[in-house]
């Protein structure tokens, strides 16, 4: 199997299937992570996982630089033991580096090819494709070719509690994996001071409480005849046995935009983690930070909220605001000059896409209130804005 993820998330998702899913073949690639398992991993997989983006079965890896061999290399796989007569199997992908390189044409040459492998096994000369869906993806890259199946449907991201959202929210994989990175399990206060749509605080509030990310949401392999009924129930009862809302985290949610904080205390109640978070309306720049904790915020990068210079000015003011806290501070920015306006080194970052921006994680976490300013500014003072 093989769990596509956003850029910088492998290890993270290796990670949850090593540890929570107890897999022991699971490798990490650049996007993807592979692994080995059964329809209970599948199942497991899907509602469980909280950093992927889907979940694909792989069926096969063959040359194809030519149509022929993409033809009989596809018709060669045993699609059969997936799909049945009467499965919807609609085809896309991509092709990178290839010597076939139409999308259209390779979509085409596939369906046409699982077609003929399907009415030969089913002794059918037309496929009538009015049952559950079966959606295959390819990807041919440098003229090899790798064959999928898609069990998720919507996204992994798509939870199912944030059908709202502000104007920039975080894709829901991302909030999890910051809060995975900063290894927070529901021990520590947690802050997160430009709230939005509600989704960093919402997805800690799920890791405090054992709580499946894809408990409120359906997938497309659910549908399918080849998965028995019972693997999904058994999964989703060991699922939800594993919740336990009677742990006692901390988490506060905030936004300057008393709109947001309305729908983010809507996006928990659907979430199911409403009693777990307290959302508030405040400005950022003016909070008391002085208690321990763990912060995290996406605050706006002046890409689709404000301008970079107004971004940037905040990013001063939420330094300052900062600068003797004793928290840990995880702070998410495209902008390269982030630290230089926030005032402070990161004591690590970490390279992250949100969709296809490009972020970076700023972590704090050996931060000294002691620490002077100076210091920090001095050893800023190398920044210009071409480094
Ligand atoms: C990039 S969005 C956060 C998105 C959020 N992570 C989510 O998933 O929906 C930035 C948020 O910061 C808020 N904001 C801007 N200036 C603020 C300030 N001074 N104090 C608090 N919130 C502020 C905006 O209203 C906006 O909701």
């Amino acid at each position: 199997m093989c769990c596509p993820t956003l850029f910088g998330l492998e290890g993270i998702v290796a990670d949850e299937l090593r540890f929570g899913g107890g897999l022991t073949t699971v490798r990490a690639e650049n996007g993807r992570v592979l692994f080995e398992g059964d329809e209970r991993t599948l199942a497991w997989a899907n509602l469980n996982l909280r950093c992927a983006e889907r979940v694909l079965i792989r069926l096969g890896s063959f040359p194809a630089a030519s149509f022929d061999a993409l033809f009989e290399g596809v018709r060669a796989l045993p699609w059969e033991q997936f799909i049945p007569a009467d499965g919807a199997f609609p085809v896309k992908g991509h092709c990178l580096d290839a010597a076939l390189h139409s999308v259209p044409d390779c979509q085409k040459i596939i369906k046409k090819a699982v077609a003929a492998r399907l009415g030969e096994q089913y002794h059918q000369s037309w496929l009538e494709e009015t049952g559950a869906k079966y959606q295959i993806q390819f990807a041919i890259m440098r003229d090899t070719a790798e064959l999928y199946l898609d069990t998720t449907g919507a996204g992994l991201h798509k939870r199912g509690y944030r059908a709202n959202s502000n104007a920039a929210p975080l894709r829901e994989t991302l909030a999890a994996a910051m809060v995975k990175l900063a290894r927070w399990r529901g021990r520590e206060p947690l802050i997160d001071p430009f709230c939005g749509s509600g989704t960093i605080a919402i997805e800690a509030a799920m890791i405090a409480q054992r709580r499946a990310p894809g408990l409120l949401r359906a997938f497309e392999a659910e549908k399918w005849a080849c998965i028995a009924p019972s693997v999904w129930q058994q999964a989703r009862e060991a699922a939800l046995a594993n919740v336990d809302t009677d742990t006692a985290a901390d988490i506060v949610g905030s936004d300057i935009d008393p709109a947001c904080v309305q729908l983010s205390a809507e996006n928990a109640r659907k979430a199911g983690v409403a009693s777990a978070i307290r959302f508030e309306q405040a400005d950022a720049l003016e909070r008391d930070y002085s208690d321990p904790g763990v912060l995290f915020a996406n605050p706006p990068y002046g890409e689709r909220l404000l301008d970079v210079q107004t971004a940037e000015k905040l990013y001063a003011g939420l330094g300052q605001a900062l600068a003797a806290s004793p928290r840990k501070q995880y702070i998410l920015s495209s902008d390269p000059l982030f630290e230089r306006c926030f005032g402070r080194k990161a004591d690590k970052r970490r390279k992250l896409y949100n969709g296809m921006l490009k972020c970076e994680l700023h972590m704090y976490f050996k931060h000294s209130p002691r620490r002077s300013a100076k210091t920090d500014r001095d050893s800023l003072s190398g920044f210009t804005k071409n480094s």
